[in-house]
């Protein structure tokens, strides 16, 4: 039994790694730390737990290179994950949920977000994208779990890059989070009364992830990557609705983009092309760890539209995690994963 640890384990994702690791086979979770529910029961905090984990406590131990766990997930926010990640490396190998490690050059990291404690783990870091980077993840000390919006975004656009059947310079991102998105601490902006009439854009042009979308869909491209990317605030608690627009080249057509978009996805367990004309919808991925793909191309105006929805907590942080922890453990991809999506 791999035994695992859960650093920063009573937020949203720490909750959504116990839900899942709750049945999963061949992992038991021996260890979830929390600084304000230290002591306090799992199924105390998280009542929907109750019977899954009877003796797990949250802890806040002084020493995480103590834990003992074959994997640690650190769930915490950036800036803070950084320091943990160094710690808990020294005894298990980790797959980090933040934005810590996703970006390798630290300029580009320190432009947006700040100074780096851990630099020197960036070239080592391996960007968890299973269905890119496999064979990496399989053999990583440290796996960068990519971002929910990035998720969203490169899987809808890795097939075209990687035919150069698009223009890369002319991407837009126009995606749409769950209030989830922004985590479990209590703020004005995503309070109930704040959020639940309303919809809007924000962080416009500055949003974290532009960096790391870029940095991804550079290196499937083999050039450098500026894209548009404007974020939204659903007022759902969780999912992702991401519709991007390309430039194709000439005379590419629907028919192409789509058994494309089928072969390169294929053998994917958790990517789902949908048949032309159908397109998908946040709900019908809902806490599943699938990312569902609709695709249109405009064949007059030479535009591909592709619109990709996942679950910001699953897909697109802890299912997509806990796929990674299968890759590097050696059991198949999909144990404790494949479920239909709550949809109703
Ligand atoms: N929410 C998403 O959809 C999503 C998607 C992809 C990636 N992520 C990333 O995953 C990480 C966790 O996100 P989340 O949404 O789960 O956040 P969250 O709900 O705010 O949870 C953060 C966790 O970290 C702990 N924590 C906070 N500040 C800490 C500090 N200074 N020192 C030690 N522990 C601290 C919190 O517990 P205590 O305060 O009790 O210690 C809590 O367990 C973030 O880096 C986030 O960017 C989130």
């Amino acid at each position: 039994m791999l035994k695992v640890a859960i650093v920063g384990g009573s937020g949203y994702t720490g909750f959504e790694l116990l839900r899942i690791l709750a049945l999963h086979p061949n992992a038991q979770v021996t260890e979830a730390t929390s600084r304000q529910y230290k002591g306090k029961a799992v199924a105390e905090v998280f009542p929907s737990l109750s019977g899954f984990y009877d003796r797990l406590r949250f802890s806040e131990p002084e020493d995480l290179k103590g834990l003992g766990a074959d994997i640690a997930f650190s769930a915490l926010p950036h800036g803070v994950s950084q320091g943990a990640v160094t710690e808990l490396l020294k005894s298990s190998r980790v797959i980090d949920l933040s934005a810590d490690f996703r970006i390798r050059d630290l300029s580009v990291y320190r432009a947006w977000y700040g100074d780096h404690a851990s630099a020197e783990l960036l070239k080592e870091a391996v960007y968890g994208l299973p269905e890119l980077k496999r064979k990496e993840i399989k053999g990583a000390r440290l796996v960068a779990n990519p971002g929910c919006y990035p998720t969203s975004a490169i899987l809808a656009l890795v097939p075209l890059l990687k035919e150069k059947l698009a223009d890369a310079s002319s991407i837009i991102v126009d995606s749409k989070s769950g209030v989830s998105g922004a985590g479990r601490s209590a703020a004005l902006d995503t309070s109930f009364v704040e959020v639940s009439h309303g919809f809007k854009a924000y962080k416009i042009g500055s949003h974290r992830h532009t960096p790391e979308i870029e940095q991804e869909l550079g290196a499937i491209a083999g050039a450098e990557v500026s894209i548009t990317f404007t974020p939204h605030l659903l007022p759902v608690s969780r999912g992702i609705l991401s519709t991007v627009y390309v430039d194709l080249a000439k005379g590419v057509s629907m028919k192409e983009v789509l058994s494309l978009y089928r072969a390169f996805y294929e053998k994917e367990p958790f990517v789902r092309v949908m048949d032309e004309g159908r397109f998908p919808d946040i709900s019908q991925v809902r806490a599943s760890n699938f990312c569902d793909l609709g695709v249109f191309v405009d064949e007059k105006k030479g535009k591909a539209i592709i619109v990709s929805a996942i679950d910001n907590l699953v897909k697109g942080a802890s299912g997509q995690a806990v796929q990674n922890m299968n890759i590097m453990a050696g059991f198949p991809e999909t144990t404790g994963l494949i479920a239909p999506p709550v949809s109703i």
